[in-house]
């Protein structure tokens, strides 16, 4: 079935919440990262800025800035709407309320927006779809990360996840998923069936991290494959 921008909802995050799920600013800056689902955020764009080298995938990316710009219009007002009747689920301390979420959100995707015809040039924002497979030849990236995007569309079913996963595990040396609750804010026993189909490739575990919005949302999954390689001892310690 073809990718469909009105189905998607264009949510972005920057650099400092990033940073919090997933220690990047611990990484050394020779590692590749790739942000798979890394939509309209403003990540990409102050990462590399910082020095980091990051290459974000998302099916967002086929279409133009206007079409993504308007479509980030069209949800606004419902997901803030969606926000305000559900704000008992979140944490609002590091965002203090929902005026201050709109901004840092409206902030990181106003930075995607003027940064995408250029980061597309550069090959910094590449069109793709998990679990499709890329034409990246097998552990390019030193780590790829998820946000807000895996485990949390937990409808999207295990077979989409494992074979997600694996596309994914083939190109990166280690992934990192955030966080591990779906979209009402529950723990679901994905997380476990992928842990269990993974086990035998990669070592798994589950860190806390400094990043909480959604109540009780403050886990990673981080999956790093059993091979010796010279990134060993770059990642978290887990
Ligand atoms: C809620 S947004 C999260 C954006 C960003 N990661 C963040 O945390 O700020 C979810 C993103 O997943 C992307 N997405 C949806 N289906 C996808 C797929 N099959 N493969 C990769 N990304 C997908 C959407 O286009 C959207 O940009």
């Amino acid at each position: 079935m073809a990718f469909r921008l009105d189905n998607v909802v264009p949510w972005g995050r920057t650099f400092e919440e990033y940073d919090m799920m997933f220690q990047i600013s611990k990484l050394d800056k020779s590692v590749k990262i790739a942000g798979f689902g890394d939509g309209p955020a403003s990540f990409n764009w102050e990462a590399n800025n910082a020095g980091y080298s990051v290459t974000s995938f998302d099916p967002i990316y086929q279409f133009s800035k206007d079409q993504i710009s308007l479509r980030i219009d069209e949800v606004r007002k419902i997901v803030m709407k969606q926000m305000k009747d559900n704000q008992e689920n979140f944490v609002w301390t590091k965002i203090r309320d929902l005026e201050q979420l709109e901004k840092i959100r409206m902030g990181a995707m106003n930075i995607f927006l003027e940064d995408f015809e250029r980061g597309k040039s550069e090959g910094r924002y590449v069109y793709h779809e998990l679990p499709e497979r890329l034409s990246v030849p097998d552990n390019y990236f030193d780590v790829g990360i998820s946000s807000h995007f895996l485990l949390l569309y937990a409808e999207l079913g295990v077979e989409f996840h494992i074979n997600a996963i694996s596309e994914m595990l083939r190109i990166c040396k280690e992934i990192r998923i955030f966080p591990i609750l779906n979209l009402d804010s529950k723990g679901t026993e994905l997380v476990n069936e992928i842990r269990d189909y993974f086990e035998k490739y990669c070592k798994t575990n589950i860190v806390e991290t400094a990043y909480e919005f959604q109540k009780g949302g403050n886990k990673l999954l981080v999956m790093r494959k059993n091979i010796a390689n010279e990134f060993e001892g770059r990642g978290i310690h887990t």
